[in-house]
């Protein structure tokens, strides 16, 4: 049975007292093939997905989140603290309670996705909505945590950076190496960081021998690594990674410049086209965000980027669940409506509805 990614990895993850693990055996979520993608996109790309939804709260924070509340229990702390867009929270709110601990969490009021609001409350954690966003939540409970014995399990908490960092090492596992490309979505930075320490740690350890391209993409709102500078009121229907100020700035930068990748924007036009484009064709159900990672390969294959092809692994950070009313939304279906079509219970009827 996969016993969670501090288990599974006792190479890197150490604990004095085992008793101080706290895990919902996260990890070892599927890389599943994506050819009839690569087909659109570009025969020459061997596509993957790691599907991060498939994580026990449904996104890749849960990787984090092992790690950062175990050390926190292990150090005798008794509560943690999170801002967040949704995920961190609902990671902090399932693994504290796993824990037997308290979770607080401050969210960016009425831009919080309705699945992810509802793990935070499910799960017992004080729920704060402020009227900010991200990032002023994240300065809000960076100073509580100073003055209080409460611990800090934004990616700010190097323990976080240090459990995402076993997808990598899952990737690695599977394909015998790492991809020649890694796309995933920027918001905070924390996880392009954790990816690419997890393929350093991997080849520093000789379990690989190349190190992959990481192209990392924001969206055009909410792009203050690509434009330079903090964005004061960033904006975008990813609402993940609605962020101006990235914690992770410069270990993202350096992420990008060390692997020889970049990292560009997206429009939400494009999120949303690649966010429908993967449900359709792959049967693969993400959030917004998540998609920014295949709008990204999509926009830098326009512009000749993978002419030599290879393989690009796209990290899907959450499940598409969290957001229902993106979907519904966004999904106009064969239908052309954003609702289902409401008819009489008779054969004749649904038949002509159906257009069989
Ligand atoms: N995708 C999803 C679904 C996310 O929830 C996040 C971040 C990201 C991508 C970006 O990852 O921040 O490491 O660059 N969500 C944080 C949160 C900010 O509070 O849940 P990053």
């Amino acid at each position: 049975m996969w016993k969670g990614v501090i288990r599974e990895y006792p190479e890197f993850y150490q604990f004095k007292n085992p008793d101080h693990v706290v895990t919902l055996l996260e990890g070892n979520t599927p890389l599943i093939p994506a050819p009839r993608l690569a087909a659109k996109i570009n025969p020459k790309l061997t596509m993957y997905v790691k599907y991060e939804g498939l994580n026990p709260t449904s996104s890749f924070k849960d990787r984090g989140m092992t790690l950062a509340v175990s050390r926190a229990v292990e150090a005798g702390s008794r509560a943690v603290i999170c801002a967040s867009t949704g995920n961190t929270s609902a990671a902090a709110a399932a693994y504290a309670a796993r824990a037997g601990i308290k979770a607080f969490v401050v969210i960016p009021e009425g831009k919080i996705a309705l699945g992810k609001l509802a793990q935070a409350m499910i799960h017992g954690s004080v729920v704060i909505q402020i009227k900010g966003n991200f990032d002023e939540a994240l300065k809000l409970v960076r100073k509580i945590s100073e003055s209080h014995p409460i611990t800090l399990v934004n990616s700010l908490n190097p323990h976080r950076i240090d459990g995402q960092r076993s997808a990598a090492f899952e990737i690695c596992d599977v394909l015998g190496g790492a991809p020649e490309y890694h796309a995933l979505p920027v918001g905070n930075a924390g996880n392009i960081t954790a990816y690419w320490a997890g393929y350093k740690t991997y080849k520093d350890a000789g379990k690989i021998n190349a190190l992959p391209k990481m192209i990392g993409f924001q969206a055009e709102g909410a792009a203050p690594i690509v434009r330079g500078h903090v964005i004061e009121n960033p904006e975008t229907v990813a609402t993940a990674i609605r962020i101006g100020n990235p914690a992770s700035w410069k270990p993202a930068e350096a992420a990008r410049d060390e692997s020889g990748g970049l990292i560009d924007m997206v429009s939400d036009d494009e999120i949303l086209a690649a966010y429908q484009m993967l449900a359709s064709t792959e049967g693969i159900f993400c959030e917004p965000a998540s998609a920014a990672s295949i709008a990204g390969v999509i926009k830098k294959n326009k512009q000749g980027y993978f002419e030599k092809g290879g393989r690009v692994v796209c990290t899907l950070t959450g499940h598409g669940l969290k957001d229902p009313d993106t979907a519904i939304k966004v999904s106009t279906g064969p239908m052309a409506t954003c609702e289902p079509v409401t008819c009489e219970p008779e054969l004749e009827k649904v038949l002509n509805v159906l257009g069989i």
